[in-house]
């Protein structure tokens, strides 16, 4: 049997306390790492402490930080605490982010500003701070979340889709700059089922000929799972992933590869 195995790997994910990031927890803790994980919410949160319960459910230890990302004090402090906490770093998941969904020309300078610091500045710093650990490693991966935003994008989705798409050159430059003792790969999920996508179906008149009409534009028919995309970070960061840096997967069930007239 191929099985994935990270054991007593220590992961440092961002953005646990819900969505994709959780679901990254889980299962780089299904697979043997034990998992440092943040989010603005309190450690008291029904999110943050989720967390902890599903990554000790797998037998694994679990640690959550209160951090928000865009501050670069905050982003330093986790990543100490996470060394010293748990001796090392050998996966970083950069997941946290958000969507500013506006047209290029309603979009404000503080709007510009908030998604590049929390979507592209972040991963950044982050990376950078982890860097000296991850190299340490004798297996250090860096995988960093964009979206298929980076590929294709739809009108009002700015600037999130040009964050997303600068995280695609971030890649790069780390994986050139910082082979080969840090892997880095970029992860480009479509339409994961979370709460926010189910907030999206919720604008429409009728939510659910909306999320049956997105269903079918996948030619998989589904919406992809947050422990989908866990399995691929996995992987990933396990070594079966050894030849891998440098490039964005995209993830997005198909629908790319759907032309847009052949819809129904
Ligand atoms: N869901 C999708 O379909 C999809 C598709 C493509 C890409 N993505 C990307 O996947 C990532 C996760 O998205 P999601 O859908 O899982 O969103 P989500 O459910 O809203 O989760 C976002 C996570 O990021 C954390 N976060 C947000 N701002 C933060 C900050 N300043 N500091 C620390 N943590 C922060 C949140 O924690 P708190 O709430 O505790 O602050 C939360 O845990 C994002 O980068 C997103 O762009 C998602």
């Amino acid at each position: 049997m191929l099985t994935i195995n990270l054991e007593n790997q220590i992961a440092l994910v961002t953005g646990v306390s819900s969505g994709i990031g959780a679901g990254v927890a889980k299962m780089l803790a299904k697979a043997g790492c034990h998992v440092a994980g943040c989010g603005t919410r309190s450690p008291s949160s029904e999110g943050a402490q989720q967390f902890v319960n599903t990554v000790k459910t797998t037998g694994s230890q679990a640690h959550y930080f209160q951090v928000d990302v865009t501050k670069e004090e905050e982003l330093k402090m986790l990543v100490t605490a996470t060394v010293k906490l748990f001796g090392g770093i050998d996966v970083v998941v950069s997941n946290a982010g958000q969507n500013v969904f506006k047209g290029a020309l309603e979009c404000s300078q503080e709007d510009w500003a908030f998604n590049h610091n929390l979507n592209l500045k972040s991963h950044w710093c982050l990376s950078r701070f982890a860097s000296p650990y991850l190299k340490n490693s004798q297996n250090g991966a860096l995988i960093i979340m964009t979206s298929n935003h980076a590929f294709t994008s739809m009108p009002g989705c700015f600037p999130y889709n040009v964050t997303k798409t600068a995280l695609v050159g971030l890649v790069r430059s780390l994986a050139i700059e910082w082979g080969p003792d840090i892997r880095v790969v970029g992860l480009a999920p479509g339409f994961i089922q979370t709460a926010g996508g189910e907030a999206w179906f919720e604008r429409f008149v009728n939510p659910a000929d909306e999320k049956n009409r997105t269903m079918r534009l996948h030619p998989v028919g589904k919406l992809g799972t947050v422990e989908e995309v866990g399995a691929f970070c996995a992987f990933l960061a396990s070594d079966f992933g050894r030849f891998i840096t440098g490039t964005t997967y995209l993830m997005d069930g198909g629908r790319s590869a759907l032309m847009q007239d052949d819809s129904k």
